[in-house]
């Protein structure tokens, strides 16, 4: 593998391909904490900068888990965090965006990671209760402290980053994007790129399910994300298995695996593109960070896009609450 190259996200220089470090504390079962600490640093050595979390990974697990792996080294790292599922505390679906949460959201998670500053703080989920000019205006607050250097919002709609925009430059917006998830691409991304925000799509690697890693959801654990989410479901995974069968084709032709296929058609989506692949192990991580290097043409493009239309994907991306809460 090359050395990995840069990209920007508004005013924030960040490695092409950032690591996704939800699994290695929630969704995806029990995680062995040795393993992710190493997976981790080898991700720092091989110059992978952008590190994503959330205050709601493994209820404040995740983030002190990468403030352990990172300590001596944070002048490597672009450190990305979320507040906003007060239900860390345990209530189910609270959404939090009002400032005095803000304020006291992002104290926690400076504490849990044991550094001073936040790279890009990002608000997981739209309130709805709260216009987003109190949230933003509240994060602002926290880059004139110094706590924060960036901002970032997760699934919200064109018009909330208009407004948000107008209080404080947004850097990034993150929000899921992958060749089973295209909702964002007629309205939500034009906005982006006209207010000069960077793209961040997580779950690019539809949760692993495009790598053709899952054929059933009996391996998983019973705690596992996936046993409940639509795509996983009787019925509509063998549906969508016959997409994955044919990107696995189309890798087989070209020499990768179907997840490095689909994880460089989403990094052909623009230089503005940093998407955030999760793993936990460095096999993984290494075979990822190995798809920067796959360079398809305008034909590989069209064959990928033509074996996986969006409405042959059978089922949504996430339950009928989840849903409620994305593209706000
Ligand atoms: N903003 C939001 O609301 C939001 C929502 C979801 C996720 N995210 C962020 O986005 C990141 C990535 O999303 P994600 O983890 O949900 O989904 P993903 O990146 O699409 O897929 C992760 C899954 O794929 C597996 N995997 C990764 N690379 C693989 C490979 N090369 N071959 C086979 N399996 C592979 C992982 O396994 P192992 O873990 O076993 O290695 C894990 O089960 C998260 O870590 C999180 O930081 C944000």
């Amino acid at each position: 593998m090359t050395e990995i190259p840069t990209r920007r996200l508004g005013g924030l220089v960040v490695s092409a391909q950032g690591l996704g470090c939800m699994g290695m504390s929630h969704g995806y079962g029990a995680s062995d904490d040795d393993q992710s600490i190493a997976t981790l640093r080898h991700a720092l050595d091989l110059g992978v900068s952008l590190l994503d979390t959330a205050d709601f990974y493994g209820a404040g697990h995740n983030e002190e888990l990468i403030g352990r792996a990172i300590a001596g080294r944070r002048d490597e790292v672009v450190l990305a965090t979320k507040f906003g599922f007060a239900n860390r505390l345990g209530e189910p679906t609270a959404i939090r965006g009002d400032a005095p949460y803000v304020r006291e959201a992002c104290d926690a998670s400076l504490r849990r990671l044991g550094v001073d500053h936040i790279d890009l703080y990002y608000q997981h989920r739209v309130d709805p209760d709260v216009p987003i000019e109190e949230t933003v205006g509240a994060m602002a607050e926290l880059v004139a402290a110094g706590k924060v250097r960036h901002l970032g919002l997760s699934e919200a709609g064109a018009d909330t980053l208009r407004r948000a925009h107008a209080v404080h430059p947004i850097a990034a917006l993150q929000s899921e994007w992958s060749l089973w998830t295209r909702d964002l691409e007629q309205e939500i991304a034009p906005v982006c790129r006209e207010l000069g925000i960077g793209l961040v799509p997580f779950s690019p690697l539809g949760r692993g399910f495009l790598t053709g890693r899952y054929t059933s959801v009996e391996g998983l654990s019973e705690s596992d994300v996936r046993r409940t989410q639509p795509r996983f479901a009787d019925g509509n995974l063998e549906q969508n298995l016959a997409i994955v069968a044919k990107l696995d084709e189309l890798a087989a032709e070209k020499g990768v695996t179907a997840g490095q296929l689909a994880l460089a058609w989403v990094q052909h989506r623009g230089d503005d593109v940093v998407p955030i692949p999760g793993t936990r192990r460095r096999k993984y991580l290494e075979e990822n960070l190995a798809a920067l290097d796959v360079r398809l043409s305008a034909e590989e493009l069209a064959a990928i896009d033509a074996a996986a239309p969006a409405d042959e994907v059978a089922g949504t991306r996430y339950d009928a609450k989840s849903m409620t809460f994305v593209s706000k």
